[in-house]
Formats: C-alpha cells, structure tokens, sequence
C-alpha cells in the first residue's frame, strides 16, 4: 500500500520502517529539516535497537523515503498515519495543535480516498475533531476521509519487536472501508495471528491511556508495597513474587524502585487525569499512582541522606541517566530527577550512561559526565544505580570498591545481588529490602 506517515519521532519513524518492512511503500515527513536530512542518509536521530537497519533496508529497497514537504507524503497516500508530538500544556492536558495541523495538510494534499489514522496518543474525542476538520476544510471530499485510531504500544528499547510481533493490534474505526484498508496495512501480522482487535473509535482512544495508566498504577503499587516492606522488615522481591504467581495479578510491571519515567507514562497519565473531569468524572487514584512515583523518589533520596548525613561537597555516582535500560531517551528519567535534587542538595553528581550521556547533560549541565562506569566511580562517597543497563552486572566490584571514597550503594533498581554487595564490602541500600549499613 501507499502510506505516508507525518511525524518522525520515536513513534513515526518506528512506523516508517516497520511498514516498509511489511512491504509498503512508505514515505515519512517531518517539519524538522535536519532530521529528514538524516533519515535520509540512513541514521537514526535517537538510539533505540533494530531501527538503523531496517531504515538502511528501506532506504535501499526504494520502499522508505523521506521528505521535508507533506504534501508529497500526503498525495496518492492510501493511508496517512499522524504520529506527530502531543506534549502536555502546563495544565497536563494534551496539545493536540500538531494533529490538528497534520490533519489540515491532509485535508489539503490527499488525492484520493485515504484512511487518517490517529498514532500519537491523543484523547478520546479527537477523532470526531479530525473528521470535523475534513468536513470544513475540504467540503465536497469529506467522504473520501476515514478517520481510525490504531495507538501504538511499543515500548522504547524494544519498539521494533513491539511493532513487528504485537501484543495486539487495536483499530478503532467506524466504517467498513476503514477496517478492511486497516487489515490490509497489517495483513503480513494479522497473516502471522498476531490479534486485531476492531473496536468502536472512542474506545480504541480510551484503551490506550487505560492501558498505560494502568501499567504505571502497578509499579506504583508494587513500590508502595516497597515502602510499607522497608517499615515491616519485608522484602519486596517475594511479596511480589507472590503477588506475580497470581495469574489474575501476572508477574510483570511491579519491579520496585526508582520509579517509571519516559516520554509516555507521565505525560498520559496527566491527559488521561485531565481527560476524566473535561468528561465530568473524578478519578483522584491517577493522581496518587503519580504521587506514589515521586515518594519512590524522595525515598532513594532519603537512603543517600541516611547513608552520607550532609550532601554539601559529597560526591555521588549516578550508574545509568535513561529513564530505563535500552534507550537514549531521558525524558522524565527519576535519573536525571535524582540528579537535580542531588546538586540543589549542594553535592557533586557524577554519571555513567552508555547512550544517554549527551542528553542528560543537555539536560542538567551541572552533572560531571564520565567516561566507563569506573571513572564515575572513582572518589564517589556513594553510588547509585539508577537505569539496570545490563553492563553493569560485570562490574568489578572490589575494583570499585577500592575507588571509591566511602563504599555506599544506594540500588535504585534492586539490581544488584545483597550478599555479593556484602561479601565485597559495601554499605547497600535497596529499594522495599533489608539495609546493610
Ligand atoms: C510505555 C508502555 O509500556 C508502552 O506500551 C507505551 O506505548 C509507551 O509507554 P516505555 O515508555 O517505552 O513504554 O517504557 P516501559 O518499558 O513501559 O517502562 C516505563 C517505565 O517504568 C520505565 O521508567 C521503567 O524503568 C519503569 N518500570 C517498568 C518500573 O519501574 N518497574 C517495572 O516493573 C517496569
């Protein structure tokens, strides 16, 4: 099929070069003219695993191409998915203002019948706004618009996974046209029984925040579970092994710790909290899945106090800035959150992250990037592991030890095995588990 695809951030270009992969012809664009000049000499503006090769494929196949003007994604485009930004107003509310502009550009290239496809997250409601817009500013095609929601559920790190061996697949459409042009963009997974799953619009949009909403709620569940552990001698990892065993409850989503970050969760869980009262219904528990978040914060914070008594002219060692393992992306990282309530403290930070160096420290420049793991290490009086990159399980932990003015660490992300921490020497703190001072 032919599809253009507007907006290529994480989500558009993720969708570029897995439909091209599927055997479309696809052609992506976005306003930022340095980005396209870059996809188009096949890199990637971010790192996330898998994405450089299947652009390099694309790119060569003659399937996959890049273009600064919409209007030659848009014309002769079969389907036009929008993955454009949808940042939070200060009020936590969505600003839909880029889907609103990519709709009009649609309105204005499309030439012939095309199926608009809500990607970004965006509000229930918004597809009614999209189909609106067709109405008013191409009166005499609007019927040769189709507006369905198909929200992505890729996580970062595993995008391309995500995208080619789905969980399910989620269309929200309204009519039969809509549907079947749909299967036909995903027939190779649907070919594969990867589920789809064909539902009425506004539940499609709705899903997507339940979905996510709900997936923070169980961290933060498990990381009150955390603190209530600390307070009762309990360990986290076997109540929620338990808690996991129950085919209800499932194993996943409830690793205590830091808490979660990124470029979804926060975000959505504000629109989802602003999108319940516009509709009149208060749902204060979003609130407190968000609040539970920063206490799993605030009680790291409160284990590197513990462990060092004044911050003023202490140096600590962030392991890791990414708001998770596998990405670049730092957007919301408790990491870089730990950072700045580290430094407004008075104490030096310094940091090791194998991708998201760069980005942190665009971020917070105050933080003393260093070069390996050890470096930032070296003369800290307390480490910190905040993203569990998988490098860090080889640490030299004598070596460390050894380098480090006292020999703390705090476990963000209960990461590392106690008793080895012990037998090596260390003072550790883990997250809803016993302290060893
Ligand atoms: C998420 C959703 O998983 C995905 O479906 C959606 O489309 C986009 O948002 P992502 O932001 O990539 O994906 O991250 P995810 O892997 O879900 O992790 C989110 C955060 O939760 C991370 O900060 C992670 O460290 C944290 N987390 C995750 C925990 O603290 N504990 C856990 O048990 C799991």
């Amino acid at each position: 099929m032919r599809v253009g695809v507007i907006g290529t951030g994480h989500v558009g270009l993720v969708t570029c070069v897995t439909l091209a992969a599927l055997g479309h012809d696809v052609v992506g664009t976005d306003q930022d003219a340095e980005k396209i000049a870059l996809l188009g000499a096949g890199r990637a503006p971010f790192y996330e695993p898998g994405v450089e090769e299947l652009l390099a494929e694309g790119l060569e196949s003659g399937r996959l191409s890049f273009t600064e003007q919409p209007a030659e994604a848009i014309a002769g485009a079969e389907v036009v998915l929008i993955s454009v930004g949808t940042p939070p107003h200060a009020s936590g509310e969505a600003n839909l203002i880029a889907v609103e502009n990519a709709a009009r550009a649609v309105a204005r290239h499309a030439t012939g019948e095309c199926v608009v496809v809500e990607k970004s997250t965006v509000p229930t409601g918004t597809a009614s706004r999209l189909t609106a817009i067709f109405e008013r500013e191409n009166p005499d095609r609007a019927r040769d618009f189709a507006v369905v929601a198909n929200p992505e559920f890729l996580r970062e790190g595993r995008a391309i996974e995500d995208s080619l061996r789905p969980d399910r697949i989620l269309v929200g459409a309204h009519s039969e046209r809509a549907f079947a042009e749909m299967r036909r963009l995903y027939e190779p997974l649907i070919e594969q029984g990867f589920p789809l799953i064909e539902t009425d619009i506004a539940s499609a949009e709705l899903a997507k925040h339940a979905c996510n909403a709900f997936l923070a709620l169980k961290i933060s569940y498990a990381n009150a579970v955390a603190r209530l552990c600390e307070r009762a001698d309990a360990d986290v990892g076997a109540v929620t092994a338990v808690m996991g065993s129950d085919a209800r409850i499932g194993p996943v989503f409830l690793e205590a710790g830091l808490g979660w970050g990124g470029s979804c969760f926060p975000k959505d869980l504000l629109a989802f909290d602003r999108l319940a009262s516009r509709l009149g219904y208060d749902f204060p528990l979003l609130r407190e899945i968000g609040r539970i978040n920063d206490e799993a914060l605030e009680a790291a914070l409160d284990k590197i106090k513990d462990a060092l008594w004044n911050l003023e002219g202490k140096r600590v060692a962030l392991l890791g800035l990414s708001f998770k393992a596998g990405t670049d992306d730092t957007r919301f990282s408790p990491a870089v959150a730990l950072a700045k309530r580290l430094l407004d403290a008075g104490a030096e930070v310094a940091a090791y992250d194998p991708h998201a160096a760069a980005n942190a420290k665009s971020e917070v420049p105050e933080i003393d990037i260093a070069a390996g793991p050890y470096e930032a290490l070296a003369g800290a009086h307390c480490a910190v592991l905040c993203t569990a990159w998988p490098e860090f399980a080889s640490l030299d932990l004598a070596r460390i030890k050894d380098s480090m003015a006292y020999a703390i660490v705090v476990d963000g992300r209960n990461f590392f095995d106690a008793t080895e921490m012990l037998a090596a020497g260390f003072s550790y703190y883990p997250a809803g588990r016993r302290i060893h001072r």
